[in-house]
């Protein structure tokens, strides 16, 4: 028996004092496992090998020094230097869990790394994941009581910290990833900042990992902590420019892979596009070009595409080994002067006169990926990189109430990250699809999020963090004005904030959801309107990706099957639809999606998400079964359904100009109705869950509505005074004329019940 498991036995005596670290010896002289008291798998000491050649391993002692006497310490290194993999077991076998009473934490930008590095930490342990190493991500925990390490995404983290303020659970907290300054991370450094100096200022230890870049800010902002370097070894790698800016990325990219598979020493190639369809897209294209050259003249290659939204299992395809090198023999015909002519292929033995040569086609990987594969997921072996220099960001205009996710050109920090992945195992070359001018214009750094996007859910979980004054939040970089303006008004005409910005009731029901607030309002009220369970499908259907399937191949088919699905008056419905028809097809949900042209994932995750909104909704005390027989009396479950969606969305509100056209009610933004969209009707009135900036400004998933029901259900918003002058004033003016011509009537009518009543008596 070792110390750890003695702990707790023994911690009344020890928690009178200060906590003591409590050592765990992996690897130990009697060969067991110091946490299952197991003999180590053969796995282990094999994962074993690979880890102590690891960079970081070299600066153990150096790093668990440096925690020791210091309260913040900023880690920079290359990518897949181990500092994801690596720290946290440090950290815990250093003592820091104090002998199973407090948590190591590691948290990730995306989903993904999350899960995919909880799951190598715990092999590399030798526990089963979901024990001591776990992981907690939107929709998923696979973490326990017995987690000691747990990974996470930025954005658990900060849910935590709303129903735990203090983060008391956690002796070491790891932000990792930090150069990516998402919006959780930033509001976590804040916080973090704060809990370092009030509440846990003796017990706490925050380590801030990054890419080797932006270090400096961060110390400077950490009250000057120490930095650690811990890049390992690192190849040179040599830069091309084009000469002239290339019009089409897809092709260049395409080309460039084409010519380095066919000419180019051995090594897997990484290409780095913006998104799923456009890496599905460019999967295609670039294995009908490579399959028009005979095999022998193009090898073995592997297409793999590598994006968030690819199951796990398929992101693996990335880490197997490359395809076999193909050997192709030449039979060349010596002339009798010695030179070689022209020759067939194939073919055993020489004969005289002839000489056969052998020519190696390397066998390659090529990965097509998005920015997943800048820091956050290392593949050995890579020594080529495509980089047509751009990625989709996220873009919220303040002015326009627009979030968009716009194709824009990365930064040069992005770009040298994307440029390192070639130099991890010799030398490599990166291939910038753009021109060296191009290059020194882009931006030095990636805009934090904070600073660009919609913080309208943000704001309410700052809120219920306990974080008071939102403007003079000490924010790394603060946000402007402009947009915390924007999500305060967005909450206060949801109800979630009262006059004095303080969270009402509502507000904190709002918060509970891991939802945008529009959503999270919509599912509060729809109880009111006696159909949880329809505004719970619905919510948990926009909540994950679109579940249409339109392959190129058979897109009539796949357009038929969708408008069996389709309702004239609501894109929503449409959703609906296809869940309850899944639903229904419980036996073969699967040939049920094949044969429907509906995307089994993407189902699955919308069972699962909903399953989770139920939970929430049933705690709060707000689900209820509704007494309604909704299969008899469609048109008032379209009623209460309707309704209860301009509950959350009457500020996504479209008036119409003409036809397909029309303008949002406020910010007055010409915008025309989504190609994709079923609607075959079009009214007045338009809801709708998504503003989508492309070519042309499209609204996205809409529903058709009454325009009483928003003077009805949002009199605040549709204040007629807060209106410019013009068509859609007049409209709404004419709305409420009508009502109060209506309420007038009502109360005549009333009025002269009441008189028939006191003549005659009550009934
Ligand atoms: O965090 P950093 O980029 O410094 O490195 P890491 O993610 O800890 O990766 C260290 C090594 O573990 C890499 O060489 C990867 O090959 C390996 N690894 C893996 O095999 N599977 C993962 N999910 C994560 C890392
Ligand atoms: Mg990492």
């Amino acid at each position: 028996m070792n110390e750890f498991q003695n702990y707790p036995k023994r911690s009344i005596l020890i928690s009178l004092t200060k906590p003591k670290l409590v050592k765990l010896e992996f690897n130990n002289q009697f060969g067991f496992h110091p946490l299952t008291n197991q003999p180590y798998s053969e796995q282990y000491y094999e994962l074993l090998k690979t880890r102590e050649k690891l960079p970081i391993t070299a600066t153990k002692e150096n790093f668990l020094k440096l925690l020791e006497d210091n309260q913040v310490i900023i880690l920079t290194g290359e990518t897949g230097s181990g500092k994801t993999t690596q720290i946290p077991q440090f950290i815990l076998e250093a003592g820091y869990s104090y002998g199973g009473r407090k948590k190591i934490c590691c948290t990730q930008p995306r989903r993904v790394a999350a899960l995919s590095v909880a799951t190598r930490v715990s092999q590399e342990m030798d526990v089963e994941l979901g024990n001591e190493v776990g992981y907690t991500i939107r929709f998923e925990d696979k973490s326990s009581q017995r987690t000691l390490v747990k990974y996470l995404t930025d954005g658990m983290l900060l849910r935590e910290a709303m129903t735990d303020n203090n983060l008391s659970k956690y002796s070491v907290i790891i932000i990792d990833e930090a150069h990516e300054r998402t919006i959780s991370t930033d509001i976590l450094f804040g916080l973090l900042k704060q809990l370092l100096s009030t509440t846990r200022k003796d017990d706490l230890k925050v380590i801030i990992m990054s890419a080797t870049i932006e270090h400096k800010l961060f110390q400077e902002y950490f009250n000057n902590a120490p930095h650690l370097d811990v890049s390992g070894r690192v190849y040179p790698v040599d830069i091309f420019y084009l000469e002239e800016p290339e019009e089409d990325y897809i092709a260049g990219s395409i080309k460039t892979c084409i010519q380095i598979h066919l000419s180019e020493p051995k090594g897997d190639i990484l290409l780095f596009l913006t998104g799923q369809d456009e890496i599905e897209d460019c999967c295609e294209k670039l294995n009908s070009r490579l399959s028009q050259y005979s095999p022998n003249e193009r090898g073995n290659y592997k297409i793999i595409p590598l994006y968030a939204a690819l199951p796990y299992s398929e992101q693996r395809k990335a880490f197997l080994p490359s395809p076999n090198d193909k050997i192709i023999k030449k039979k060349i015909k010596i002339k009798k002067d010695g030179k070689g002519g022209e020759g067939a292929e194939g073919g055993e033995g020489a004969e005289e006169g002839e000489e056969i040569i052998e020519t190696t086609l390397y066998g390659r990987k090529i990965i097509i990926a998005t920015n997943i594969a800048e820091t956050s997921l290392t593949i050995e072996g890579i020594v080529y990189v495509i980089d047509p220099g751009l990625s989709k960001q996220k873009v919220f205009n303040p002015k326009k109430r627009v979030e968009s996710l716009l194709v824009s050109p990365i930064s040069s920090a992005s770009a040298n990250q994307r440029k390192g992945r070639a130099g991890r195992t010799r030398r490599g070359k990166c291939f910038r699809l753009y021109t060296e001018k191009t290059f020194k214009k882009l931006e030095k750094q990636t805009t934090p999020e904070l600073l660009r996007s919609n913080l309208g859910n943000v704001l309410l979980n700052m809120k219920k963090m306990g974080i008071k004054d939102l403007l003079h939040f000490d924010y790394l970089s603060p946000p402007s004005i402009e947009l915390l303006i924007r999500a305060l008004e967005v909450n206060h005409y949801l109800g979630g904030l009262d006059e004095n910005g303080e969270l009402t009731e509502l507000g904190h029901q709002i918060a509970a959801f891991p939802l945008d607030p529009q959503l999270s309002k919509m599912l509060i009220m729809s109880k009111h309107y006696k159909c949880c369970d329809e505004i719970l499908s619905i919510a948990a259907m926009l909540a994950v990706s679109n579940c249409f399937v339109r392959p190129k191949k058979n897109q009539n088919l796949a357009d038929q099957a969708k408008a069996r699905f389709e309702d004239p008056q609501s894109d929503h419905l449409t959703l609906l639809n296809v869940y309850k028809e899944y639903d229904r097809n419980k036996k073969n949900r699967n040939s049920w999606c094949r044969n429907n042209f509906i995307n089994y994932r993407t189902m699955l995750q919308a069972d699962n998400v909903r399953n989770q909104l139920f939970q929430i909704l049933n705690r709060l005390n707000l689900y209820s079964l509704s007494d309604i027989d909704y299969a008899k009396n469609k048109t008032l479950l379209k009623l209460n359904f309707k309704k209860c969606l301009v509950e959350g969305f009457f500020m996504q509100i479209a008036h119409q100009l003409d036809n397909k056209n029309y303008s949002t009610v406020k910010d007055k933004q010409h915008v025309v109705i989504h190609p994709s969209s079923g609607l075959a009707l079009f009214t007045e009135w338009i809801l709708f869950n998504e503003f989508v900036l492309t070519d042309r400004n499209y609204i996205r998933t809409c529903t058709l509505i009454d325009g009483q029901w928003l003077v009805q259900i949002a009199p605040h918003y549709y204040n007629v005074t807060t209106f410019r002058k013009g068509r859609t004033r007049s409209a709404i003016e004419l709305i409420f004329l009508k009502r109060s011509f209506f309420m007038k009537n009502l109360k005549n009518i009333q009025s002269l019940q009441n008189k028939k009543k006191n003549r005659f008596g009550s009934f």
